[in-house]
């Protein structure tokens, strides 16, 4: 009797085990019963073009990809999703029976989802969004609002110049605003989010003054470990909403895990508990 292959899927990062990835797809696929694994992969610049070419061999069905190969991936797709190319990254492969690698990036659908379920009275339209860094993760995040139709995007990095590249790269709806006055731009913002590593355990804080963050403003970080990072707990206190990172990382999960094992998963609660366990 043929017995089916057990589709796998896994991450691809250097280093993996600190990913909290398997952790929140092998809840899921025990949550709804499904046949499958997901295994943290710890792949090397020069193998990763070797291994993923080989993994559909071995029942890999897709992948999601991390730091530092986010952009390598790239090159290695045969098909790109539209918003993987505006990003200029992709975290998420779909190996198909056809043979050929599809790359997408779902980490500003991650963001977007998150927002929505953690502040839902926000709304993208009525005023502007402050962003605090310009890396891989401001792009996602940039494109998502963008795409939302939020009206003007204040972006501030340490390293200006950096900030004016994705200004000339996604337009005029982009304002590049001074490190150190950032905290003026908040002012009138409907949204502060904190895309840099500032916050995280092991990282310096990060130092903007929140005196004109008014408390109607939704604020945002991506970093999650803390969960509630002083910049969350400070515009807490100042009576915003706050929603923290670790959602973003769960919904970014959700497109990928739908397509490999054909269920759409749920993220609340209970799989919150499970990821941060
Ligand atoms: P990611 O892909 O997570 O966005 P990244 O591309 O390395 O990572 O970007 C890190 C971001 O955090 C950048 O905006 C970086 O600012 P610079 O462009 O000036 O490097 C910001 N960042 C990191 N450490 C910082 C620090 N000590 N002070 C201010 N910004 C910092």
């Amino acid at each position: 009797m043929n017995v089916p292959a057990i589709p796998l899927a896994g991450v691809i990062g250097f280093p993996i085990g600190q990913s909290a990835s398997p952790r929140m797809h092998k809840y899921w696929l025990a949550r709804y019963g499904l046949v499958g694994d997901y295994v943290p992969l710890e792949v090397s610049e020069s193998q990763l073009r070797n291994v993923i070419q080989t993994m559909p061999q071995m029942g890999f069905v897709g992948a999601n990809v991390t730091i530092p190969h986010k952009t390598a991936v790239m090159q290695i797709a045969d098909h790109l999703s539209d918003r993987a190319i505006l990003v200029g990254a992709a975290n998420t492969l779909i190996f198909r029976p056809d043979g050929k690698i599809h790359a997408d990036n779902t980490d500003g659908y991650g963001f977007m989802s998150n927002l929505r379920q953690g502040a839902p009275h926000w709304n993208a339209k009525s005023g502007p969004a402050v962003v605090l860094g310009a890396g891989g993760a401001a792009r996602a995040i940039i494109v998502a609002l963008a795409d939302a139709g939020v009206p003007q995007i204040l972006l501030a990095n340490r390293t200006r110049p950096k900030a004016e590249a994705l200004r000339s790269e996604f337009g005029t709806r982009i304002k590049v605003v001074d490190w150190v006055q950032a905290n003026t731009a908040l002012e009138d913002a409907n949204l502060l989010v904190n895309t840099t590593s500032l916050g995280m355990i092991g990282q310096p804080e990060l130092r903007l003054s929140l005196d004109y963050l008014s408390p109607s403003t939704v604020v945002t970080d991506i970093v999650y470990k803390p969960l509630r990072t002083p910049l969350l707990e400070h515009a807490a206190a100042r009576g915003c909403v706050t929603v923290d990172g670790l959602g973003m990382l769960l919904h970014q999960g959700v497109p990928g895990f739908e397509r490999w094992f054909g269920q759409r998963p749920e993220v609340d609660d209970a799989l919150r508990q499970a990821v941060l366990e």
